[in-house]
């Protein structure tokens, strides 16, 4: 059983769909870490041509679990959580994740995990490319302003550095990367149902959503 969630970077995405697995006691998969730990196995390599590393990767043994509110990302054995969310991994993810042969690679990765247990999974293609028959499909979207302030927040606290409109070109500049790409780009779904967020607290819209899941899907 899978449900996706996809739209922009900064939508709230990941935040919402763990308070979502953790209410309905699913598990939650993040299709962005795998995008970000296949970046940083490329960057730590001695970099060969991209479209052949992605292609060999079936040699490395990728791993991920979702426990005590974390996803965790493992590849041969070694913890990668938190080396993937580094802004080293953030400045070449979209390039990366735009290879025909590291998309093949996530995607087969994830619907074999799915297959083991109910998940809520979220992306930008998940909908449209990787899973076209979930069983609940949402498009998460709020205007850039209110995306960038609310990254800006959860940054200020590790980057002192970091401005609001530092943080408003990043997100601007890998929306039109991800929209435009030509491998499953960034996309809503014919049948998702649209949640814009702007204005509305964290709470109103996990609960909204919570009620649509309940309504539309037999979790049992
Ligand atoms: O959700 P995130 O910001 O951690 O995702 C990191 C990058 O991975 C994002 O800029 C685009 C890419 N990505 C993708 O191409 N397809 C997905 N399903 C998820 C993420």
């Amino acid at each position: 059983m899978i449900i996706v969630i996809d739209g922009p970077a900064g939508s709230g995405k990941s935040s919402t769909a763990k308070a979502i697995a953790n209410r309905l006691g699913i598990k939650f998969l993040d299709s962005g870490a795998l995008y970000r730990a296949i970046t940083y196995l490329w960057l730590e390599s001695d970099k060969p041509g991209k479209a052949e590393f992605f292609e060999n990767l079936s040699n490395v043994r990728l791993q991920a679990d979702y426990r005590d509110q974390t996803f965790y990302v493992q590849a041969d054995g070694k913890n990668l959580t938190d080396k993937i969310r580094t802004k080293y991994v953030a400045d070449h993810v979209s390039e990366i994740a735009s290879y025909k042969t590291a998309r093949r690679f996530v995607n087969e990765f994830m619907r074999n995990l799915v297959k083991e247990d109910t998940y809520i999974a979220d992306g930008r293609d998940l909908g449209t490319a990787v899973f076209p028959d979930a069983d609940l499909k949402f498009y998460m979207d709020a205007s850039l302003k209110e995306r960038a302030k609310r990254r800006f927040l959860e940054m200020k606290a590790s980057d002192e550095s970091i401005t609001l409109e530092d943080v408003m070109e990043n997100l601007r500049s890998r929306d039109e990367k991800d929209q435009n790409r030509e491998n499953d780009p960034l996309k809503k779904a014919d049948d998702a149902i649209v949640i814009d967020t702007t204005g509305k607290s964290f709470e109103e819209q996990v609960q909204e959503m919570v009620s649509i899941i309940k309504e539309n899907v037999n979790l049992n």
